[in-house]
């Protein structure tokens, strides 16, 4: 899931090249490069690693340029190395190339452009695009982009120069993100709107099949057919500030502390759209919630409240697996598809699968105008904000809040509950803003704990019903930040199998609010200490019973038995963040992850 760049202007292109790529680092980091056209030639620079390495290697190299096209790479096809970080060009370094996405049949078309003698430098699929645009070359960049799409199989997002035709960057869209910023006399491409916001909030988001031509002071967007395509402008809502760091040490903890305010603003924005679904929710006998990794967690817990309050049964499918399955759909199945980015390829892929069969489905996405967004029937929005940092913290308590409030609407559209029995609802949700608030007061002790855990090589987290999806995000988050193994596992579960994990060297995260299997997971508890486990709890402040259990306590604010997600979760996502932060790793952008993942 690479970041790519593009600038047309007046301005010295390589400083905004490389302060948008820092904008998208979260999207990669494995290599960064640029290519700009300088008098009459391509210049292209790149090295391995993070931008900073290619911010230092151009100290003191004074390009003159105003248009050029950049690239954060997050290594599919051939290891991060210098060879294989892009721009990548054909071999007379005329075209040059940057991409995000994956070109499935590049062997069978290198096979075939080797044949008609071009040589290849790197192990990528992207250079084959490249070599595609030359060979087509002739005389008109357009018309070659044009001739290159429809040879390509896969998701691709790619933008391409060349100094044959200075006046233009072409921008070609299919699978993967990628939106043009409009300004005054200049033009911007990107991967994703945070890139661009310093310059511009005029944003087109390109749909799938679709090549921008920008040029200093026009954007022409047009079909794989080369038919021109009216787009609209959208005025992004965020301001360049909610995309920076606002004095805390990593955008992850930042993101943390703005849970309170995510929520508040997600039913604000709830309450405030129009909830006018475009089909009939009286025929839909079942629900299916397709996501992946955080977001997949807080469909878990959405399917407990839309069961609890509307009787419709729904399944959580990984959507990874749920594309590839032979799952029943049909006109009468409603998909609520999962997506803070609206991006993620997998969950993209199978909502579209699942609307193939005549499905109806709903996305809930942070990132208006993305992808999913715009694929679903009706989107329903977490008002999170940007966020930055890889591990998803406010956007799952934001979605949290959505999919408790979507149960809500769901039960009072099929008149289980009243006008009044609605607001009520919303009502107890708005208080639980407070409770977050309270406990993000427990950062401190969260800092402490972490340095007398950060030593552990394997946790265990343990939950019951609403609880053991957190278990399993505590977990994600302590794997995807410190690299610590990690499992979250239901409660009850245990004493099958992991139950054999554990002795003095296994911190064991144990969720245990006052709710309505208290009483059993006090047992498991017992059944870890038997066993000699290091015993975490989190529960309800003053909790007597937790406190005398285990090594150590934390104590949540209270809260109703549908809330107690919102505030167990805190705690785990401070614990993570402190024991990363104390190994000294890289919490915003850890090892081997993206923001966001738009390849199967
Ligand atoms: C969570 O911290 C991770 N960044 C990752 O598991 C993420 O939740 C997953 O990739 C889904 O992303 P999405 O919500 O943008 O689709």
């Amino acid at each position: 899931m690479c970041g790519i760049v593009g600038y047309i202007g007046n301005d010295y292109a390589v400083p905004i090249l490389l302060s948008a790529l820092e904008r998208l680092e979260y999207r990669g980091y494995d290599s960064a490069g640029i290519a700009i056209i300088e008098g009459d030639k391509l210049v292209v620079e790149k090295k391995v690693g993070k931008i900073r390495e290619l911010i230092r290697a151009l100290w003191g190299k004074q390009y003159k340029s105003n248009i050029g096209i950049g690239h954060t790479r997050w290594a599919t096809h051939g290891a991060p190395s210098e060879v294989n970080a892009h721009p990548h060009t054909d071999e007379r370094g005329l075209f040059a190339v940057v991409h995000n996405g994956i070109v499935e049949n590049y062997l069978e078309l290198r096979k075939e452009l080797e044949e008609k003698g071009h040589h290849f430098r790197s192990e990528t699929d992207t250079e084959v695009i490249a070599h595609l645009i030359a060979e087509y070359y002739n005389g008109n960049l357009f018309d070659a982009v044009l001739k290159t799409v429809k040879r390509l199989k896969g998701a691709f997002a790619f933008a391409v120069i060349t100094p044959l035709e200075k006046d233009k960057i072409i921008g070609v869209k299919k699978g993967s993100p990628l939106v043009v910023g409009l300004g005054k006399g200049e033009n911007f491409l990107a991967s994703d709107i945070p890139a661009i916001l310093p310059y511009t909030r005029n944003t087109i988001s390109l749909d799938d099949g679709e090549i921008a031509v920008l040029k200093r002071d026009s954007v022409e967007v047009y079909n794989f057919e080369g038919v021109p395509v009216s787009k609209e402008v959208f005025v992004v809502p965020w301001d360049i500030l909610s995309a920076e760091k606002g004095g805390f040490k990593h955008f992850m903890l930042k993101e943390i502390f703005e849970q309170p305010k995510a929520i508040a603003d997600t039913i604000g924005g709830f309450l405030s759209q129009d909830l006018t679904l475009p089909f009939d929710i009286n025929r839909i006998n079942r629900v299916i919630t397709i996501a992946c990794g955080t977001s997949y967690h807080a469909g878990l817990i959405g399917k407990y409240w839309l069961e609890k309050y509307t009787g419709i049964p729904n399944e959580v499918i990984y959507a990874s697996e749920f594309r590839y399955a032979d799952i029943p759909v049909d006109e009468n199945t409603l998909i609520l598809a999962i997506s803070q980015s609206g991006e993620t390829a997998d969950t993209r892929f199978a909502a579209l699968s699942a609307k193939e069969k005549g499905a109806s489905v709903i996305g809930i996405v942070n990132v208006v105008g993305s992808s999913l967004d715009r694929e679903a029937d009706f989107t329903l929005y977490t008002h999170a904000g940007p966020e930055i940092g890889v591990a998803a913290t406010k956007t799952f308590t934001a979605q949290l809040a959505i999919l408790y409030l979507f149960a809500q609407l769901m039960a009072r559209r099929r008149g289980l509950i009243d006008r009044d029995g609605f607001y009520r609802a919303v009502e107890k949700l708005n208080e639980v803003t407070r409770k977050v608030e309270k406990a993000l007061e427990l950062n401190g002790e969260l800092e402490n704990l972490a340095s007398r855990y950060k030593k552990f090589k394997n946790f265990l987290y343990l939950g019951r019903w609403l609880n053991y999806p957190i278990a399993l995000e505590g977990a994600l988050k302590l794997k995807e930040i410190s690299y610590i193994h990690a499992e979250g596992y239901p409660a009850g579960e245990m004493k099958h199998g992991p139950i054999a994990l554990i002795d003095e060297n296994m911190p064991v995260v144990i969720l245990a609010p006052r709710d309505r299997v208290y009483e059993k997971i006090i047992a498991n508890i017992e059944e870890v200490l038997s066993r000699k486990g290091r015993v975490i709890t989190v529960g309800f402040e003053g909790d007597t019973v937790l406190k005398n259990k285990g090594e150590v306590f934390i104590g949540v604010p209270e809260v109703g038995e549908d809330f107690t997600p919102f505030v167990n979760v805190i705690p785990l996502q401070l614990l993570a963040y402190h024991i990363a932060d104390q190994l000294g790793l890289d919490v915003d952008q850890p090892r081997n992850l993206a923001k966001t993942v738009t390849v199967e």
